[in-house]
């Protein structure tokens, strides 16, 4: 069971599994609404330990997510279920954002998976947003590759979306 606390900004959060009435909430109103279906995927994985899902909290609110992919993934230069894990689905709502919350989860992930003998995390970054990937490489994670494959997903009302951003995926030595 993943649970920990940490003051920040002097205030307490804390980062724990997540359960299943945080899905809605998770969506943060109209904002991930679209990503529904994949949340609930990746809530079913992590029910079967094929994922960590995991929930940032501040003041007892719902601040953020990261989820720890370890599968065997068809590129196993993000995970490969042995030495490498995918580090996505990375977000801080809007008010919680710029705290160092965001460091705060990826460093956690870094220790965890330190701890579980994984050598390497890897995360991707659309080239669109060079905020994110100012944190990536700050915290140490270095580009070893680019990635422009479109990928689909099907929003909560059954509408497919093709998305495709180039990406640059970036890899930490653990
Ligand atoms: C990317 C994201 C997760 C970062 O979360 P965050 O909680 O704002 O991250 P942090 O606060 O740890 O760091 C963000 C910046 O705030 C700065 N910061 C940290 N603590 C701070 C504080 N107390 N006061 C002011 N700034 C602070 C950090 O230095 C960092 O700046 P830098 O990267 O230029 O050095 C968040 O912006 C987000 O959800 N964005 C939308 C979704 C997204 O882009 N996800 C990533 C997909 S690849």
């Amino acid at each position: 069971m993943i649970k920990i606390h940490q003051p920040l900004d002097g205030q307490d959060w804390l980062l724990r599994e997540i359960k299943k009435s945080d899905l809605r909430l998770l969506e943060y109103g109209r904002m991930y609404r679209k990503y529904r279906k994949l949340m609930e995927l990746s809530y079913q994985d992590h029910k079967n330990h094929k994922k960590v899902y995991l929930v940032a909290e501040v003041k007892r609110k719902i601040a953020g997510q990261i989820i720890i992919d370890r599968r065997v993934l068809k590129d196993q230069t993000k995970s490969d279920g042995v030495s490498r894990a995918y580090l996505y689905s990375f977000r801080v709502f809007p008010p919680f954002r710029r705290r160092g919350l965001g460091t705060a989860m990826l460093n956690f992930c870094l220790r965890y998976l330190k701890e579980k003998n994984f050598l390497y995390a890897a995360i991707a970054c659309e080239k669109k947003n060079p905020l994110a990937l100012k944190l990536y490489l700050r915290l140490g994670f270095k580009i070893f590759k680019e990635e422009d494959l479109p990928w689909e997903f099907e929003d909560e009302e059954g509408k497919k979306h093709t998305v495709s951003e180039p990406e640059w995926v970036l890899e930490k030595t653990l």
